[in-house]
This record gives C-alpha cells, structure tokens and sequence, in this order.
C-alpha cells in the first residue's frame, strides 16, 4: 500500500483510487440503515468491528482529495462499541490519533495485529447478546476463512466483504491452485477444498459464497456489488451477508440505487 501525509492533519493517510468512494457510498448507506433500522430491537447493543481498519484516512490522489476511512465514517454512526483492527503499527498510531477527540473515544478498541492472528483477542469484542456488523476490507484475499468461522460462531453478525476477486484472485489464480492448501487461496476458502474441481477463479466465488452460507448464512441470498475501476474493469466485489432476513432486506433497499444515482437492474 502506497502510503502519503495528509496535508490536514500531517499524519499518514492511504493512497487510492477514485473507485474507492462506490465502496464507501454503499458502507454509509448500509451503516445508516442498519444502526437506525436496528437500534431499538437490540436496544442499542450495536457493534461495529473493522478488521483491516488502516489509518482512518485516504488520499485520492486523482482528484487530489481526502476522505475519511472506514473507521471515521462508521464512528459517525450510532453504535455502541466500535473496534478497530489494523496490523501496521504506524497505522493504528495514526488511526488512534484521528479518532482522539471523538466523543466516542471510549467506545473504542483498538487492537494491532494481523486479524488472523489476533483473533483470540477479537472474539470478546464481538457481542453474544447483541447485533454486530463486521467489515473485511483487505487489499487482496488477506482474511482466512477460519478467522471468520470463530469470530461469527454462535454470533449475531452482519458481514461486508470485499472480495479481491479482480486484483488477486483471478491475477494469482494459478500460482494458488498449484499451492492449494498453503496457499493464500487455499486460507481463504478453508479446509477440505477440491481443487480439481476449482476450474477458474468464478468456481471459487460460488465455494466461497457455499463456504459463507455454511456459516449459519443459510437463508441469505446475495446481491453483490462490482467495484470497477476508472477503465471500467472489474477490480473487487462486496459480498454482504446477514443471518437475519431483515439484514438482506436491509441491503437490498440500499443498493437499489448505484453510486451514480442510477437503479440497479437485478
Ligand atoms: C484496504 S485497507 C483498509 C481501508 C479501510 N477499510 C478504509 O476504508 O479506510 C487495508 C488495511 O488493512 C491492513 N491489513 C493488511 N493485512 C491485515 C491483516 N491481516 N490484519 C489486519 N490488518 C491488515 C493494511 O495495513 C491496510 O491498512
């Protein structure tokens, strides 16, 4: 990740592309809708937990403008726990920095470490009586299927997951299935894969959508949404899944319109 100084604050921000603003207009929309719709029938006892947080801030360096991050926007929602994950030191120094004078400081968690491997830690953030909403949001397939598998055991968990399906999957399609299990791939997808049956990286969005549903995510179905690149190009997909059917209707309701203002035609 290419990494800048914010000519606002002076801390570090992330590099990205202008796409990167279909991804947060669909996060605003879900988070807005989710921490209202559903904020009275859990009685407040919302968490918002994000496994690769990054530095609270990036750069469009097209356009040369800054946004908030993930972590930012979503403090601008009702929640009653946020927790932050993020395994650069560096960036959760800036992160911490950023969230500071936020009124809801002390709502947060902040844990450094690759989430993989800090999930230990992360398990007793995630609330058993309450409703969770939890964003995977890596640059390639980072997150392993079996951090998900616990952190979601016996929770109550809407996930948002960006699917590097364009910028890793499909790039590194061989390279992984030639590695199988050890490979990045192989994490991805969890145990017992049949690679011989994963024929191009499209079979592997259908295990892993399996793979999801195997979860307790059952009664979702799901409506992705392509995140393109200024060329057009497929680069990533969010996959949203809910083990409540109002939490489906809930993303279905926002993603009726595309960032463009134009209706989606599903
Ligand atoms: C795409 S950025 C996240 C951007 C953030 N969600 C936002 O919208 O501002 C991915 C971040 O995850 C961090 N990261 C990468 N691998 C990680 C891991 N295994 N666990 C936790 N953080 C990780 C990177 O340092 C980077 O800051």
């Amino acid at each position: 990740m290419k990494e800048v100084t914010s000519e606002i604050d002076g801390l570090v921000v992330r590099s990205s592309g202008v796409w990167i603003k279909q991804k947060y207009y669909y996060l605003k929309r879900y988070l807005d809708i989710f921490s209202k719709g559903m904020k009275n029938r859990w009685k407040g006892n919302l968490t918002y937990i994000d496994l690769f947080a990054g530095p609270g801030r990036c750069l469009i360096e097209s356009i040369n403008k800054e946004e908030d991050g993930s972590p930012l926007i979503a403090l601008q929602y009702d929640f009653k726990k946020y927790v932050f994950v993020e395994e650069s030191e560096e960036l959760i120094e800036a992160l911490k920095s950023r969230c500071k004078n936020s009124p809801k400081f002390s709502k947060i968690e902040f844990l450094e470490g690759d989430c993989n491997n800090v999930v230990n830690k992360i398990i007793p953030q995630v609330d058993p009586a309450g409703l969770n909403l939890i964003l995977i949001d890596p640059t390639g397939i980072d997150i392993h299927y079996k951090t998900i598998e616990r952190i979601v055991k016996e929770k109550r968990a809407d996930l948002l997951i960006n699917v590097q399906l364009g910028m890793d999957i499909t790039r590194n399609f061989l390279a992984y299935k030639k590695k199988g299990n050890n490979s990045k791939l192989g994490l991805f997808l969890g145990d017992n894969v049949d690679w011989d049956k994963l024929k191009n990286p499209r079979d592997t969005v259908k295990l892993y959508k399996e793979r999801i549903k195997d979860l307790g995510y059952q009664t979702v179905e799901f409506k992705d949404i392509t995140i393109k690149n200024t060329l057009n190009a497929p680069m990533y997909f969010l996959l949203f899944a809910s083990k409540n059917p109002k939490g489906l209707r809930f993303w279905k309701e926002i993603t009726k319109k595309d960032h463009s203002g134009q209706l989606e035609l599903f």
